[in-house]
């Protein structure tokens, strides 16, 4: 069964997978456009794109599971899926900064000193820019072993990512604890002995 969805998938290229990242970006564009983004159109855009970057994040961090556990195969998509991340992380940076502050500079630092948890998205931010700007096939041959270590900043990244999507609720719904518990499984899936857990 893996066999043949590893087989199918053969067949998509990772090109289409930027493609296919594109898609919730239409998507929030058309919601725009059509009026239904909700009562509040800024923090519709804001809190869509923050989230479509969740769900990148956290996808990329499953794909070496996914292969460990179960054999599913999707390694050649881990760079499109982490530069689809980093893409949806900077636009909800962009629409908070342009939506939101009105690219007004001062506004945005009384904002962020009122919002403790905006530091913790900006940080992760920072941590995942060297991780795309070095995710071209020149700089992976030339990093060689410091590329996989440059890599582990991934993991601070996802986790102030995600801390930050907690500490902007008032209160944390099922929803959140649900993002927390995938992040901390995504986590002990990597512990020494449980990766070595196989269920195919
Ligand atoms: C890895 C980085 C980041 C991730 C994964 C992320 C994710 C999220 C998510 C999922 C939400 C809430 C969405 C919802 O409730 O439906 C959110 C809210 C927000 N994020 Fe981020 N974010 C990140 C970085 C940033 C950065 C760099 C900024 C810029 C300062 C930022 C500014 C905001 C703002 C202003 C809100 C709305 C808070 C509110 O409504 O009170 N985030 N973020």
């Amino acid at each position: 069964m893996m066999a043949r969805l590893n087989g199918a998938l053969r067949r998509l290229p990772p090109g289409a997978v930027y493609l296919l990242g594109l898609i919730p970006l239409a998507w929030i564009v058309w919601l725009t456009l059509s009026g239904g983004i909700g009562a509040d159109p800024v923090k519709g855009i804001e809190h869509r794109l923050g989230k479509v970057a969740l769900w990148f994040l956290l996808g990329g961090l499953a794909i070496t599971p996914a292969l460990r556990l179960l054999g599913l195969n999707l390694i050649r998509y881990r760079r499109a899926v982490g530069l689809l991340a980093f893409f949806y992380v900077v636009l909800h940076l962009l629409a908070w900064i342009s939506f939101d502050m009105g690219f007004l500079w001062g506004q945005a630092a009384r904002d962020l000193v009122k919002r403790p948890y905006l530091f913790l998205g900006i940080s992760a931010l920072v941590l995942m820019l060297p991780l795309a700007l070095t995710s071209n096939n020149a700089s992976v041959r030339r990093l060689g072993r410091n590329w996989r270590r440059l890599h582990w900043l991934v993991y601070p990244a996802v986790a102030l990512g995600v801390i930050h999507y907690l500490w902007q609720m008032k209160v944390i719904s099922a929803e959140g604890w649900t993002w927390a518990g995938a992040l901390v499984v995504l986590f002990v899936l990597r512990l020494p002995g449980v990766n070595r857990l196989r269920l195919h």
